[in-house]
C-alpha cells in the first residue's frame, strides 16, 4: 500500500499545547490508594507516594492532571480531605458505591503533583454542592493568606498557594447517572454564577465548563447551546468527554473510533461558533477534552466486585495491542485539532483505565497504551502542520470510510516528527514524505510498536511483550504506531 504524506513548512495548524497530553486521577479504585499512594510499600516516600509509579509518570510526561474527579467530585466535600488525617471522615462515596477514607486529599495530592512535575487541574462539586463551596476552595487553595480559609491552608502546612491555574466547573453535568444530575439551563446558571464568584476570588484561574459526556448523548448539540449561551463570557473552555471499546470484537471498526472523535471535536468547535456569533463576541471558545480512552475491558467484572469496600479493584482494563494503536489514533486527531483543543486528559493515570498498573504492595508496570502517549508527549510537542495525506481506504462499519492511514506532522526548533498508525490488517505501508520548504531532512529516529497479535497485553511477569522497537525508516507496518524523527538541515 502507497502511503503519501505532504506537509509544508508555510501551512501550520497551531501550536500544540503541552496540556494535550494530560491525564486525570479520581478517588475510584485503586488510583489513588494503592496507585499513587501507599505509605507501607517499598518505595514510597516521605508522604507515601509509590516512587515506582512516580517515576513512570514522569517518564510518560503529564504535564496536567485533573483531580479528584470525575463522578466522584459531584459528592465530595472537599473540606473532608484537609486538616489532621485522625480527624478526617469516612464516608460512603456513591458514584463507585465505595468506601472513601479522605486519607488524602487537595493537601496531598497537589503535593504529588508537584513532585510528578505536573500541574492540578482542580475540578469542583457543582452536583451536591453549591457556588460558595467552589470559591472557598479557590480560595483555600490560592489566597496568600490573611483570611479564614487561605490561613486554615497555612495551618494545614501549606504556607505557599498552591496557585492552581485551572478548573472545571463539575463533571458531566448532563448524566442522569450524576449526582445533582442538572438541565442544561440549571447546570447553565450554576455554572455561570460559581464562574463568576471563582474568578472573583481569583482572576488569574480559568475555567471549563461541562459540555457531552459523549457525542451520544440525547441532549448532545441542544446542552452546548444553552450551557454556554448561560455563561459564554464566564467560561473560557468546553470539556468534551469519550471512552471507546471493541464490544463486537470487529478490530477494523474499533481502529476507526477516532473518527468519531475527529466529528466530536468538530460539532463542538460549530456550536461554540454558533454561539459566539449569536452573542456577537468576540472572544473564542476553546476546547479541553478532558476525558478519553478506551475503556470497556472491566466492564462486566466490576459488575461482580463488592460494595462498600476501601480503594476495590474497579475499571481495572487491562489494555491489548490493539487498543495501544487506537489510543495512538485519539492521540494523533488531538493534535490535528490542536487549533481549538488546547487541553486534554488521558482518563485516567493509575489502576484505574490507565497506562500505569500496579500491584498493591507489589510492582507496577506500562500498560500497552503508554507507549504511545509517551512518545506523543515527548516528540510532538511543537507546530502541527496541515498535511494532505494520501493512502487507500476501507470500511469503518459504524464509523464510515475510514482512511488506512492516521498521521500528523510537528515541527519544533530544527525537529520534525510525523506520527502514524496504518490500520489496515493486512498490508504494511511504503511512506513517502514531501516535506515542502524544510530542505533535505535527515531520519534520526524510526520508532515503532508492533505485535503480531492484536491482543497481547503487557503484565507485572511480562512488561515488555507490547513496546517499541526500530523501524526501517520507510514501512509502516500492517496494524502498527509509528513515530519517524527527522532533523531539519
Ligand atoms: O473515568 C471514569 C468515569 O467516566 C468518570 O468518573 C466520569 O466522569 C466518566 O463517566
Amino acid at each position: 500500500m502507497k502511503v503519501s504524506l505532504i506537509a509544508d513548512k508555510d501551512y501550520p495548524i497551531g501550536e500544540v499545547s503541552p496540556r494535550l497530553f494530560g491525564s486525570f486521577i479520581e478517588h475510584l479504585g485503586r488510583a489513588v490508594y494503592g496507585g499513587v499512594y501507599e505509605p507501607g510499600h517499598p518505595t514510597a516516600d516521605d508522604q507515601g507516594f509509590r516512587q515506582d509509579v512516580l517515576a513512570l509518570v514522569k517518564e510518560l510526561g503529564v504535564p496536567i492532571v485533573r483531580y479528584p474527579g470525575g463522578n466522584f467530585v459531584s459528592g465530595y466535600r472537599w473540606q473532608d480531605g484537609t486538616g489532621p488525617r485522625s480527624l478526617r471522615p469516612r464516608r460512603q462515596e456513591l458514584a463507585w458505591n465505595s468506601i472513601e477514607t479522605n486519607e488524602v486529599g487537595i493537601d496531598e495530592f497537589q503535593e504529588w503533583a508537584r513532585r510528578a512535575g505536573s500541574e492540578v487541574m482542580m475540578a469542583v462539586n457543582l452536583g451536591t454542592g453549591t457556588a460558595e463551596d467552589a470559591r472557598d476552595l479557590v480560595e483555600y487553595c490560592n489566597f496568600p493568606g490573611g483570611t479564614a480559609l487561605s490561613d486554615r491552608r497555612r495551618s494545614n502546612g501549606f504556607e505557599q498557594p498552591f496557585g492552581i491555574r485551572t478548573w472545571c466547573l463539575g463533571n458531566e453535568m448532563d448524566g442522569p447517572w450524576q449526582m445533582g444530575h442538572r438541565t442544561a439551563e440549571e447546570y447553565g446558571r450554576i455554572a455561570c454564577e460559581a464562574a463568576k464568584m471563582m474568578k472573583m476570588a481569583d482572576p488569574e484561574i480559568e475555567l471549563i465548563a461541562c459540555g457531552s459526556s459523549s457525542s451520544s448523548m440525547p441532549t448532545f448539540g441542544e446542552w452546548e447551546t444553552t450551557v454556554l449561551k448561560n455563561c459564554y463570557d464566564q467560561v473560557d473552555y468546553l470539556s468534551l468527554h469519550s471512552y471507546y471499546g471493541n464490544r463486537s470484537d470487529n478490530s477494523a471498526e474499533f481502529l476507526a473510533c477516532s473518527r468519531d472523535m475527529d466529528k466530536f471535536i468538530t460539532d463542538v468547535s460549530a456550536i461554540c461558533d454558533a454561539v459566539k456569533a449569536i452573542r456577537h463576541s468576540p472572544k473564542t471558545m476553546y476546547l479541553s477534552f478532558d476525558e478519553w480512552n478506551v475503556w470497556f475491558h472491566s466492564n462486566e467484572q466490576d459488575k461482580k466486585i463488592e460494595k462498600w469496600t476501601v480503594a476495590p479493584p474497579l475499571l481495572e482494563d487491562i489494555y491489548t495491542f490493539e487498543d495501544a494503536l487506537v489510543a495512538g489514533c485519539l492521540l494523533i486527531t488531538l493534535i490535528r485539532h490542536c487549533d481549538r483543543v488546547k487541553i486534554a486528559c488521558l482518563a485516567q493515570l493509575v489502576n484505574v483505565i490507565a497506562p500505569i498498573m500496579t500491584e498493591t504492595g507489589g510492582r507496577a508496570w506500562a500498560q500497552t497504551i503508554f507507549h504511545p502517549f509517551r512518545d506523543a508527549s515527548r516528540f510532538a510537542r511543537g507546530t502541527a502542520l496541515d498535511c494532505r495525506l494520501d493512502c487507500p481506504s476501507y470500511d469503518g462499519g459504524a464509523y464510515g470510510e475510514t482512511p488506512a492511514v492516521e498521521a500528523a506532522a510537528v515541527v519544533s526548533g530544527n525537529e520534525l516528527t510525523v506520527l502514524a498508525v496504518n490500520r489496515s490488517l493486512t498490508e504494511d505501508g511504503e511512506l513517502t514524505l514531501d516535506l515542502r520548504g524544510f530542505g533535505t531532512p535527515e531520519l534520526v529516529e524510526h520508532r515503532q510498536l508492533w505485535h503480531e497479535d492484536l491482543k497481547a497485553v503487557n503484565t507485572a511477569d511480562q512488561p515488555e511483550n507490547v513496546a517499541p522497537s526500530a523501524g526501517d525508516g520507510h514501512t509502516l507496518r500492517r496494524h502498527s504506531w509509528n513515530v519517524l524523527r527527522y532533523r531539519l538541515a
